[in-house]
């Protein structure tokens, strides 16, 4: 199969599909490689290395997109690239379509077969393409959450493990998850306080088994979130119901009664926040002060540590590829249900039920068009 990679235009996107490796896995397999030059500079991969592993390097994306079979991104196509798409293309990145009624016409009309990264699902329930990500978001909240502590960006100016003689931070997190247990290991690992709250107690059960007197773990209510943030001095968001919106767990009341300097990294922003105060920011412009607590709601934060969030994207999607790769998208959605619950659109049908609900548009079950 002809495999293609292009360079992300997205704003601050330098993620790249594809990483010299995952090219020399490729060619192993007897594929053929064509990546877009420069691509993978930003995730600090040369085009020298994409050549030594095999892969052959074009200078034009578009090119790129009429020659291949399937097409390897990070992030969902803009609509730039829209005109690009054609009928038998097998478009492999995430697409996040449920909120997207344009780019999913634009897939349809061009009857793109387009596989989510996002809906790859396995037996267990899951979903493998998305939890580096997550791991990725939950250490970097709190690495990002101890810079604005600092006083030079209006936080309270307290170091997060102290140092003898000084109290530690305390460090809240709301929803014990994949973000939430990779936020708690780094504020633990840190030397800070740390208090984790979640609705499943069999999750706080885990948490506790695993980090043991080095956490305290409670219910997640009202009255407990209350008391939590009130002596907080950094509080990570990182609740989820999958399928449904985020619970404004962080109450714009609770904001006067925080520590002034207090910061609140509002991790699940991607999908609404848990803050009622929260607004989505960007790289750019991370941070805003409202009632004296520094909010930090970037909706991308894996963006900011390119280098790691490619190799971890790329060893869960690898593998997936590669099987698409081998026998075609038919074949492999017939040996393998994670990705035939990967497959979004197919021959200008949306084959997934989320998205059709989401969009109000006929779902068509895949088994039937293939
Ligand atoms: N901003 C970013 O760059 C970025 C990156 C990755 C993930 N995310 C987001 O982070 C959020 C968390 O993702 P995840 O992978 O950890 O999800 P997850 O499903 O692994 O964990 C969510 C946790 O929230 C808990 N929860 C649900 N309702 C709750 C409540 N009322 N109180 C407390 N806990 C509650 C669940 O029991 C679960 O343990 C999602 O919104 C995800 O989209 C954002």
């Amino acid at each position: 199969m002809k495999i293609g990679c292009v360079k992300e235009i997205k704003n601050n996107e330098f993620r790249v599909g594809l990483t010299p490796d995952n090219v020399k896995a490729y060619v192993a397999a007897g594929h053929h490689v064509y990546m877009e030059k420069g691509a993978g500079v930003g995730s600090g991969f040369t085009d020298n290395e994409y050549i030594d592993a095999g892969a052959s390097l074009i200078d034009n994306a578009a090119d790129i997109w009429a020659l291949v079979d399937m097409m390897v991104k990070v992030k969902e196509p803009l609509p730039e690239e829209y005109p690009l798409f054609r009928e038998g293309l097998i478009l492999y990145t995430y697409l996040h379509l449920a909120a997207d009624k344009e780019q999913t016409d634009a897939l349809l009309n061009g009857k793109v077969k387009a596989v989510a990264y996002e809906t790859i699902q396995e037996k267990d329930g899951s979903l493998p393409c998305l939890a580096p990500m997550s791991q990725i978001a939950g250490r970097l909240s709190i690495q990002e959450g101890a810079k604005y502590l600092e006083k030079k960006f209006g936080g309270e100016g307290i170091l997060l493990a102290g140092v003898p003689g000084t109290p530690k931070a305390n460090v809240v997190i709301l929803g014990g998850g994949t973000v939430g247990m990779n936020a708690c290991k780094i504020a633990v690992g840190m030397g800070a306080n740390v208090t984790i709250l979640d609705v499943n107690l069999k999750r706080l059960e885990e948490l506790d088994n695993r980090f043991g007197s080095h956490i305290q773990t409670l219910v997640s209510n009202d009255s407990n979130v209350e008391r939590a943030v009130k002596d907080a001095d950094l509080v990570i968001g990182s609740v989820l119901i999958p399928g449904g919106s985020t619970p404004k767990l962080f109450k714009r009341k609770y904001l006067p009664e925080m520590k002034s300097g207090a910061v609140f990294v509002d991790v699940a922003i991607d999908q609404g926040g848990c803050g009622e105060s929260s607004r989505v920011t960007t790289h750019d412009d991370p941070i805003f002060v409202e009632d004296g607590v520094v909010h930090y709601c970037v909706g991308n934060m894996p963006g900011s540590v390119p280098r790691t969030s490619t190799i971890a994207l790329t060893n869960a999607t690898l593998r997936y590829g590669l099987q698409i790769a081998a026998s075609g998208l038919e074949e492999a959605v017939k040996a393998n249900n994670a990705i035939a619950l990967g497959v979004n659109c197919y021959d200008g049908k949306i084959v997934n039920k989320n998205v059709a609900a989401a969009l109000d548009y006929e779902y068509v079950d895949l088994n039937g068009l293939i």
